[in-house]
């Protein structure tokens, strides 16, 4: 297994690029399973989550591969239409191939993705909705078989925000008959970006961007061509690797919009931040106040951004609150900074981080998830010292090639073999 070494206190100063959004390209990557054909994406990351994917449309029938900038898939007629255990563990996302294949094929037979270090990732709503357009479910030996003889539109109504719940919802009503509408839709903008592309494979789509999302049903779907949008919490990750150092870093290829409760938030800390279309730069600053956040869904804190968050907060003058609203156990990466020396007290749902500038020193931690590895880094980057991160493996899921963009901008970062 990969550790990451990091030699602290090196400011970062440069310009950097984002890649494409990994929360997008997992739902479009299983939408593919919606037509047959030939799928054409560009600014797909090249990540551990997308060749777990491949590996399951593969197994559902599907071809996918590189072609310079293009990702390719090609769709064929599955006589499969089973997600099997050791496939979905993988990754739980995989969960997003029961809403397509229930739509094409009428039958679903999807592993129960089980849960993950940051809670128990429960699929109900995902069932509910499935339930709502008609399919039968059932639950044996730890898979939801799910079967209908045509979804029918109708009226779902998510009782809490789910992100993958409104994108398997989306998937599946967009070849139902009829009219579907999906209240309290998650308003992420990768499900912006999966609804885009299912309107040019020919969906009738209206409400996108809002909470409450109309489908008309449609026969059948065509193929189309696509750009997976920046990935917002990989550019946000970047912004504060500039912060954390005291650096000048420009993010190119993001949406600052997309980060935009971020971006508040840090100046609010008192960075100054300059936001252009399609980039976004932080400035140095000698030192900033610790801002209370609270994760929110989309368009509020991200969760995805709240370990990276804290880390930041770790060096602030001065302490702040950060309450995890999302998920009941995402704090893990708590004790690891308190490793590192940092002062925080937590609790289920909410830390008190005690800020203190220079107050980080290195040491060797381990990351226990994706966004928790990134954290690790971003602590490493401002502890005094060397600080080592182990088993990134949950880092490379989601993040492309993070240390050589570090490496990029002046960071004292290699990856070397444990
Ligand atoms: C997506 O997960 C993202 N993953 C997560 O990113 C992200 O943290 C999350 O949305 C919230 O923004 C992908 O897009 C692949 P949810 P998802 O359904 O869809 C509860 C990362 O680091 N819930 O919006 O699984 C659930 O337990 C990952 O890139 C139910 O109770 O998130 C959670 O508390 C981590 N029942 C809350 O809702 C359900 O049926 C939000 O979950 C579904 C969800």
């Amino acid at each position: 297994m990969d550790k990451i070494s990091i030699l602290g206190q090196t400011q970062l100063n440069g310009r950097v690029k984002t890649s494409g959004a990994k929360n997008s390209s997992l739902p479009l990557l299983f939408a593919t399973l919606l037509c047959n054909g030939r799928h054409i994406f560009t600014n797909v990351p090249n990540l551990q989550d997308i060749l777990s994917t491949e590996t399951l449309l593969a197994h559902l029938g599907s071809k996918a591969h590189r072609d310079g900038e293009k990702y390719i898939v090609e769709t064929n007629m599955s006589d499969t239409h089973k997600a099997p255990y050791d496939l979905v563990r993988k990754m739980r996302a995989s969960i997003l191939c029961l809403g397509p294949l229930l739509a094409r094929y009428g039958e679903a037979v999807v592993s129960l993705p089980g849960g993950c270090a940051i809670g128990t990732r429960p699929i109900d709503k995902h069932l509910e909705a499935m339930k709502a357009l008609g399919a039968e479910i059932d639950i044996q030996e730890g898979y939801v078989i799910a079967r209908t003889k045509k979804l029918k539109g109708a009226r779902i109504v998510f009782d809490g925000v789910t992100v993958g719940g409104t994108e398997n919802a989306l998937m599946a009503a967009v070849l139902a008959e009829g009219e579907t509408i999906i209240e309290n839709a998650a308003k992420e903008p990768e499900i912006d970006d999966l609804a885009n592309y299912l309107v040019k494979m020919g969906a009738k789509i209206s409400g996108i961007g809002t909470s409450i999302l109309t489908i008309q049903g449609v026969s059948k779907l065509t193929p189309a061509e696509h750009a997976v949008i920046p990935d917002r919490i990989e550019a946000g990750t970047l912004l504060i690797a500039g912060a954390i150092t005291g650096g000048e870093v420009t993010v190119e290829n993001c949406i600052p919009q997309h980060f935009e409760s971020l971006i508040v938030k840090m100046r609010e800390a008192g960075f100054k931040i300059d936001q252009e279309k399609t980039s976004v730069t932080v400035r140095p600053a000698k030192s900033w106040k610790g801002v209370d956040i609270q994760t929110m869904p989309y368009p509020g804190f991200a969760t995805d951004l709240q370990a990276q968050y804290m880390a930041l907060m770790c060096i602030a003058n001065g302490p702040c609150i950060i309450t995890e609203n999302i998920f009941e156990n995402r704090f893990m990466h708590v004790q690891e900074l308190m490793r590192l020396n940092a002062d925080i007290t937590s609790r289920t749902q909410v830390a008190i981080v005690r800020g203190k500038p220079g107050v980080l020193k290195g040491a060797p931690v381990m990351a226990t998830d994706l966004r928790a590895s990134a954290c690790l880094v971003l602590a490493g980057l401002a502890a005094t010292g060397e600080t080592t991160v182990s088993r990134i493996y949950h880092l490379d899921r989601g993040y492309e090639r993070l240390e050589e963009k570090l490496m990029s901008l002046g960071g004292k970062i290699k990856r070397v073999k444990e």
